[in-house]
């Protein structure tokens, strides 16, 4: 069944307030709830329908008269009374059972939560809807010694522990975790002197992995303050670690759940990388107390609303405390490679989709990145400090309510009297723009024409012009600028600016002379660039640019061009992309991790979508071959340089997560990877064999995988960490991140034939399977074993747990783009997923969408 947006309509009634209590048992968990109803004034009325799947009702009471409601596989309907009501119930689940890992289950020997989006009906009957808001008192019985809920502890003793969460909430932010848990605890002061417990949770022997959560934490709950001025609102702050987790992790109400890959961190254990994300993604879920928990969404079409604007705050977060360059670079890239993918492929749908079967399928990069941009762009558009006063408006306003993106946006267009309804349609078109740029030069004007035009996607034949914001500077021939950053907003399908260059040099005492426009600097809007450029003149901004974002723009795209004549079998010169690594390499004004961004090459998948976008049909094999040989040619053209900045960069003593070391570890790293195709390996297994922490182990261990060595080394890592649930994530992920091409699929399958292949915990799934897809000439490789393999696997996960099967079937999104063989063996893999008995709503419809039926 399709739901869509256009039908909404609120609840029938209101919830006061709901008492839940739970008798914890792994194979039959008692929930009793009492709810408090009344009729909500501004419903037309309905029929009295709680949601409910996988429940066994064992009474049901309104107003304490026992009923016999109508019970469907979807909820239950119940006759009620006119006026206010008291609903009482008691049902029976089994989260031992429960291997979807949605609604309330067992992570080993802990009981644990995940509720959104539809999760809690799983757990009692409920208007499980987001618009649906009420403060919870939960009552958890049980003898373990941890017994965790949302709000604040009231009351414990043996066997029980009670709860309150005073801030109304819809149910998808409850939860609940009971276990064998120790805390690593710490405590915070908000600025209006409010005493916060701060509280991480493990299992015994993963305190010592506590301490970067922590201080992240605090970090967050500092910037929330200073920047948006938004404190924390209750006495206490949990997050809990747990194996078994679908998500990176969730934002219930003071009490965080996290996918314990995303909390754990121990320099042995975890990489720079790791604590990079670590460290976001708690300011992200902390950041949700506001964006998200205060202020809610209305229906999940609503999604953006908070996972936008919380992406967007994180994003801002992490560009304050570390590098902003780097960081935009990081998100762009992301936003670049995957969603650009998911929204030119059959998977493409709206940042604020408008219909959906199931809404799981929608926390997509579109809705998080793209949403996340659209925030940006907005703040772009009214400006820094009407930003500030539009978003205090929106929490004024709607402080406790569950709104829309038109509340979003009006609280902009109230601040600035400024019309938003074409910046609106961002939200509702699907698919990336694309902006042509041309220049016009007559000796003393210069003249940019832009013309926008966002290509059909499923459903949306048509579409109209967005509002682009478009950053740009000019750069004097000589170098140096001309105009700084200025923003020229393109609203209209075609639109020229003119600039009177001869008045521009006057003032910067330059001679005229034909300018190099510097365009859409900072990636100012998530649009391609249709700007066909000389290989000088990207070789001139890679070195003049004085937009960081652009400079590395220019040099990646000098790379781009190298790689996209190479894999379609022309010549190409590469000498101006070793130059430009060359002066970045030796540039003093540039920091590690951005030098480190410049000598990546853009990966193979961005390859075979620039050349699709480019008319051909990529062929993910030959791809790779360029890939490999501009690599080899790098590291020959430039060894005592690499090998220089390679010993430059090393980080002496004890290992420490700062952005300015991670970016000096990954820049020697990247050396060590081009190093090793030519000194045969021996600077990795030296690293390999003396690194005291991840980041230098694993970087050590993936040069060596990637020549076709280090396999002592890869048994000797396996070995070692045997016993570590998320070392060995990394140590399954990369084997089959490394294989060559015709191994891939082979190293995959040999892996779910090891011991430790826990396929049903969705770390491990996700580490062989994830790393399967990502590997693209391995999976596209002409056998199509991978597309057999993983189908395969597909089949065998989505009874257990559709969501991640669901997920991972997007990986077959990219069929169109390939050529006729490879196509047919994508559908047919999908075609057999699509043929499973009893497959799941989740599975079948990603599948019918990317098949696009
Ligand atoms: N709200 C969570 C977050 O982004 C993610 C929840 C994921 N849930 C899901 N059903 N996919 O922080
Ligand atoms: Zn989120």
């Amino acid at each position: 069944r399709t739901i869509h947006l256009k039908d909404y309509a609120p609840f029938p009634w209101l919830v006061e307030r709901v008492d839940l209590t739970f008798r914890l048992s792994p194979d039959a968990t008692r929930v009793l709830s009492r709810v408090a109803f009344r009729p909500n004034p501004d419903s037309a009325g309905g029929p009295f329908f709680l949601h409910g799947e996988g429940l066994r009702l064992i009474s049901a009471a309104v107003d304490g008269t026992l009923v016999t409601p109508e019970v469907t596989p979807e909820g239950l309907t119940c006759a009620v009374p006119d006026g206010p009501f008291l609903w009482e119930c008691e049902v029976e689940i089994a989260p031992s059972a429960n291997t979807a890992l949605e609604g309330l289950y067992m992570a080993g020997d802990m009981f644990t939560t995940q509720c959104e989006a539809e999760g809690f009906r799983k757990i009692t009957y409920y208007p499980d809807r987001p618009d649906v808001m009420a403060p919870f008192r939960v009552r958890i019985e049980s003898d373990l010694p941890v017994l965790l809920s949302n709000g604040n502890p009231v009351a414990s003793g043996t066997g029980f522990a009670e709860w309150d969460d005073p801030w109304p909430k819809p149910a998808y932010l409850f939860a609940l975790v009971a276990g064998e848990l120790v805390a690593v605890r710490d405590s915070f002061t908000t600025r209006s002197g409010r005493e916060v417990a701060l509280a991480v949770w493990v299992r015994p022997g993963d305190e010592g992995r506590c301490d970067w959560a922590l201080e992240s934490l605090k970090a967050s709950m500092a910037w929330d303050e200073a920047v948006y001025g938004r404190e924390y609102d209750l006495d206490i702050f949990n997050i809990v670690a747990v194996d078994d987790f679908n998500a990176g992790a969730m934002e219930n109400k003071g009490l965080n759940i996290f996918n314990s890959a995303l909390v754990l961190a121990s320099p042995e254990t975890a990489t720079d990388r790791d604590y990079e994300r670590i460290e976001a993604v708690i300011a992200h879920e902390y950041f949700h107390n506001w964006t998200g928990n205060r202020v809610t969404c209305r229906d999940w079409f609503q999604l953006c609303l908070k996972e936008g604007l919380t992406v967007y705050r994180d994003q801002q977060f992490t560009s304050d405390t570390r590098s902003a360059p780097v960081k935009r670079i990081e998100d762009a890239l992301l936003l670049r490679s995957r969603q650009f993918r998911e929204d030119g492929g059959p998977l493409a749908h709206p940042v604020r989709p408008e219909s959906f079967v199931e809404i799981n399928n929608f926390y997509t990069i579109t809705v998080y990145e793209k949403g996340a941009e659209l925030v940006g762009m907005l703040k772009r558009l009214v400006g820094d400090n009407a930003w500030r006063a539009g978003c205090d408006l929106y929490f004024e306003r709607h402080d406790g309510q569950a709104v829309t993106i038109e509340d979003w946006l009006a609280a902009f267009s109230d601040v600035t009297g400024r019309d938003l309804s074409q910046f609106q349609r961002w939200y509702a078109q699907a698919g990336t723009p694309r902006l042509a740029v041309e220049e016009a030069w007559d000796g003393a004007k210069l003249t940019l024409t832009f013309r926008q035009a966002t290509p059909p996607t499923p459903g949306q034949p048509e579409k109209a012009p967005v509002v682009i914001p478009v950053a740009l500077g000019l750069l004097h021939p000589d170098g140096g600028e001309l105009m700084g950053t200025t923003l020229v907003e393109v609203n209209e399908a075609e639109q020229s600016v003119t600039y009177d260059v001869a008045d521009l040099a006057r003032r910067t005492g330059r001679e005229v002379a034909r300018p190099v426009p510097s365009v859409l600097r900072g990636f100012s809007a998530p649009v391609a660039l249709d700007y066909p450029r000389s290989t000088e003149t990207h070789a001139f901004l890679l070195a003049h640019d004085t937009d960081p974002f652009n400079r590395w723009e220019a040099g990646r795209s000098l790379a781009r061009t190298v790689l996209a004549a190479e894999a379609t079998g022309a010549r190409a010169d590469r000498a101006p992309l070793f130059a430009g690594y060359r002066a970045v390499l030796q540039d003093p004004s540039l920091d590690a991790a951005f030098k480190a961004l410049v000598l990546a090459l853009p990966s193979e998948d961005d390859m075979a979508q620039t050349l699709h976008a480019a008319g051909h049909t990529p062929d993910p094999l030959a791809i790779h071959a360029a890939a490999e040989a501009v690599r080899d040619a790098t590291a020959r053209e430039l060894e005592p340089l690499l090998a220089q900045t390679h010993r430059a960069n090393q980080v002496p003593g004890p290992y420490r997560p700062d952005a300015a070391s991670a970016g000096r570890r990954s820049l020697a790293n990247s050396c060590l990877a081009l190093l090793s195709r030519t000194d045969g390996g021996e600077r990795a297994r030296r690293q390999f064999a003396e690194a005291d922490n991840m980041t230098q182990s694993l970087a050590a261990l993936a040069s060596l995988l990637t020549i076709g060595d280090g396999l002592a080394e890869l048994a000797t890592f396996g070995e070692h960490w045997a016993d570590d649930r998320l070392v060995m994530d990394k140590w399954f992920a990369l084997q089959v991140a490394c294989a060559a091409p015709e191994d891939a699929a082979a190293t995959a399958e040999r892996l779910t034939r090891h011991p430790a292949f826990h396929w049903k915990t969705p770390n491990r799934f996700r580490a062989v399977f994830s790393s399967l897809a990502g590997n693209a000439a391995g999976f596209h490789a002409p056998s199509g074993a991978a597309y057999e393999l993983l189908a395969d696997w597909l089949i065998r996960l989505d009874p257990v747990n559709p969501q991640v099967a669901a997920r991972s079937v997007a990986a077959f999104d990219s069929w169109p783009r390939y050529d006729a063989a490879r196509q047919e063996r994508m559908r047919a893999a999908l075609g057999r997923i699509a043929a499973t008995p009893g497959l799941s709503r989740d599975t079948a419809e990603m599948v019918s969408r990317i098949l696009g039926d």
